[in-house]
């Protein structure tokens, strides 16, 4: 089976990697200009041209982001399926359509206002600061990712909420109350284009600057209900979206117990890459299977696994690999600041056991920070 995939970044090449021992090839589409997957086919098309060669040459389509005009892939359902359906990508691209399909079906969410102009903007942030007494997360509505596009404001003095709009706006933007959380967590469920579903154990998620650093999962502290709570929650958007492929869930976890949704993503996830190496079938052969209209493979974490993400600069390969139970995933970037270059994945028999394996990490890794999870004193 001919695999066509839009986008070519590190995702991309972690797909085909694992689809290959499945007997399937790629095709990548790629309009950036800088494409990094490396592996397969990569049509470069900056100008929309090359759209009929790459339908050609596959079979089925999917993408490893989610930033792509929908017109694109609604013309591309014309020609080939596509998984997740254009549907799906439209919401997930739209803070603001994201959050009415979360509030339609129930799943709590930060309370939160639409705005397109520094007067609805200044409103939206004065009703919140003074309902919730909490400070506010102003966000772009497209196009935002690993924590670009992104404001906290304190409270609603004027001049800082014009700054923001010089800052990020200008277009549509959402306006969040902000979370005080415990901790974050996210779930990855495949669906199958039989409507079988899978869910993988949560992963807790550590943030810097809105950047992923450490995912650990399972959790060691996991209560069955928390699982089943947030297993209905991405459930409900399954089936509502009449999904197929993988989809990611982030969630806050707050101080009485509950989860809130923050958003989703209609792809594997970073926050899933622990599965690689952690679980009986990844989420990237598990993804590449729902495509293909395979059967799933079990989602059971094998041990507890902690993902690392190398950010800027490389790490001493020398040194990581001699650290027993770590798997390296290298994207092969050029090192810059604040660019995911790899990952990887430390598995070790008992939680106590990871944790030690993840502060040597930590050092191990230059401008690593220190790791930090909820359950750990
Ligand atoms: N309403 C909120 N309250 C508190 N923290 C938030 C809120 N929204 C986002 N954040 C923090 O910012 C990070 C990035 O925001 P997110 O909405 O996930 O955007 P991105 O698309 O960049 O991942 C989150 O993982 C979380 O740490
Ligand atoms: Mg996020």
């Amino acid at each position: 089976m001919r695999i066509g995939i839009l986008g070519a970044g590190q995702l991309g090449q972690m797909l085909a990697l694992s689809g290959y021992p499945l007997g399937q090839r790629f095709v990548f589409l790629d309009t950036t200009g800088n494409p990094s997957a490396d592996i397969g086919q990569t049509l470069v098309d900056k100008n929309n041209a090359r759209l009929d060669e790459f339908l050609s040459q596959v079979d089925v389509v999917s993408y490893e982001f989610e930033h792509l005009p929908v017109e694109l892939v609604r013309q591309i359902e014309q020609h080939k399926p596509v998984y997740p359906s254009s549907r799906a990508l439209q919401v997930c691209q739209n803070r603001g359509l994201e959050k009415a399909l979360f509030t339609q079906l129930a799943i709590p969410t930060p309370e939160y206002h639409l705005v397109d102009s520094q007067e609805s903007l200044q409103q939206a942030v004065t009703a919140l600061t003074t309902k919730h007494q909490k400070p506010v997360v102003i966000k772009t509505v497209t196009e935002g990712y690993d924590g670009k596009g992104q404001a906290v404001l304190k409270n609603d003095a004027s001049q800082a909420v014009s700054e923001v709009w010089q800052k990020i706006g200008g277009r549509e933007l959402i306006v969040e109350a902000f979370i005080d959380f415990v901790r974050e967590v996210s779930i990855i469920a495949v669906r199958s284009q039989t409507g079988e579903v899978r869910f993988y154990p949560m992963a807790e998620n550590h943030h810097v600057d809105g950047i992923l650093r450490y995912s650990f999962a399972p959790l060691p502290n996991l209560n069955a209900q928390l699982q089943a709570q947030a297993e209905g929650y991405i459930q409900a958007l399954l089936t509502e979206l009449d999904y197929v492929g993988v989809l990611t869930l982030e969630l806050f976890q707050q101080k009485n117990g509950e989860l809130m949704a923050n958003e989703m993503a209609p792809r594997v996830h970073n926050s899933g890459h622990w599965t690689q190496n952690g679980a009986a079938t990844s989420q990237f052969e598990n993804h590449l299977r729902a495509v293909a209209g395979l059967p799933l493979g079990s989602t059971a974490a094998r041990l507890p696994t902690c993902m690392v993400n190398i950010i800027g600069k490389n790490g001493d390969v020398q040194q990581l690999l001699s650290i027993e139970g770590l798997h390296l995933h290298l994207y092969g970037k050029e090192e810059r600041a604040g660019r995911k270059l790899g990952h990887l994945n430390l598995v070790a028999a008992n939680s106590e056991a990871l944790l030690a394996k993840v502060e040597t990490v930590a050092k191990r890794l230059p401008q690593a920070p220190l790791p930090k999870f909820s359950f750990v004193e």
